[in-house]
């Protein structure tokens, strides 16, 4: 059993705690949360024992090998820095980090740290659904492009729409957030697992008076074709992603929510393909990380944790390419 400490305490570590017992491979044990008495209102129902309201007492003195880090994004680097120093296993959430500088700058810390390991929660492209996409999709003999879109209003966007300040992190430059960093991710990562890094990439944002990018179109381009990738919290869209063959065409009902991927051949026949699914989709990703956490050396863990070290690499960079070509800037980029 893999002892878990967790640092966020919103909703999406209910997610995970609830995925986590699903696995039968982590147990809560401590948690850290800005003021002492939250972690124990939050942990205390998950049997957690153990709470800090100081990061450095955290590390320190906390009984936990796998540390999940689900804090706004700009405080990715400095607590994911803070776990590796003290050799941990640390589950990221997406976006891990904000730019490349703050990437290379953990990947010569986990180098130095041989004992640690550091993974992003990039949960869809470890469901058994996204595998079976990505099978179907070696199948097919063209590709000629894609359309990804994840698009959903966020309830936080009310806050800003009524100017009730401070405005959600998420809706704020000072936490680096935005359309591309919390859902753009989901497509960009899609496009990189599928069809690798692209030759390059653009972005055109539609700006928040909050000062973020609130939806936005991407265009990812390849030797042969272009991905677009549609993403945003101020709208709402009822799309699918599509990956166009020739005749044939791939269908994620969603791709980061994946429910159903539908293969129509070349005669517009579909076939749905089967996969395990589990109604939480970040059972995948734990079962997956724990794998790595239990037997980090064994060659196949090694391989996989390589796998999606490069890809959240290459994911970070494409980010950050798109970020530039629409002169969206955090102050985040400045901590050089
Ligand atoms: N994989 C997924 O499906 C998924 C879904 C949602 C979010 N996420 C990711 O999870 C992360 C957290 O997202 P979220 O929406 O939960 O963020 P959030 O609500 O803004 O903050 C998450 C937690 O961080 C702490 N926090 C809040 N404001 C802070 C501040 N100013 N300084 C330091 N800590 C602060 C709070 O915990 P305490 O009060 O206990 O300190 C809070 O519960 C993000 O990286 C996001 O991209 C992933």
């Amino acid at each position: 059993m893999l002892k878990l400490g967790i640092i966020g305490t919103n909703i999406i570590t209910d997610q995970m705690l609830d995925a986590a017992k699903t696995t039968g491979q982590y147990q809560l044990t401590a948690v850290y949360s800005r003021t002492l008495t939250r972690a124990k209102e939050y942990g205390e129902p998950y049997g957690a024992t153990a709470f800090y309201d100081s990061l450095e007492d955290f590390f320190d003195e906390g009984d936990f090998d796998v540390v999940y880090i689900a804090s706004p994004n700009s405080k990715h680097y400095e607590q994911a820095r803070l776990a590796i120093e003290n050799d941990k296993f640390v589950i990221l959430e997406k976006p891990a980090f904000v730019n490349p500088e703050e990437f290379s700058r953990i990947e010569s810390l986990l180098a130095a740290h041989p004992k640690a390991r550091l993974v992003e929660a990039a949960r869809h492209i470890h469901t058994g659904l996204f595998h079976a996409g990505e099978d179907q999709l070696k199948k097919m003999d063209t590709i000629q492009g894609a359309n990804i879109t994840v698009m959903k209003y966020s309830s936080r966007y009310d806050k800003v729409l009524a100017d009730e300040k401070p405005y959600p992190n998420i809706f704020t430059p000072e936490f680096a957030g935005g359309a591309l960093m919390d859902l753009g991710v989901y497509a960009v990562y899609g496009a990189v697992t599928l069809f690798g890094v692209p030759d390059s990439v653009v972005y055109f944002p539609t700006m928040t008076k909050s000062g973020v990018d609130g939806m936005g179109t991407a265009i990812l381009t390849y030797d042969q074709f272009a991905v677009t990738l549609n993403f945003g919290k101020t709208a709402n869209s009822h799309l699918v992603s599509e990956i166009y063959g020739l005749k044939d065409t791939l269908v994620f009902d969603s791709i980061f929510d994946t429910t159903k991927v539908t293969y129509f051949d070349a005669n517009q026949e579909p076939t749905e393909l089967e996969a395990p699914y589990f109604e939480n989709s970040m059972v995948d990703e734990l079962n997956d990380f724990a794998a790595l956490f239990n037997a980090p050396d064994d060659p196949e863990q090694v391989a996989n944790y390589k796998r999606w070290q490069t890809l959240s690499r290459e994911v970070n960079a494409v980010m950050y390419n798109l970020r530039e070509s629409a002169e969206l800037t955090f102050p985040a980029d400045n901590n050089r």
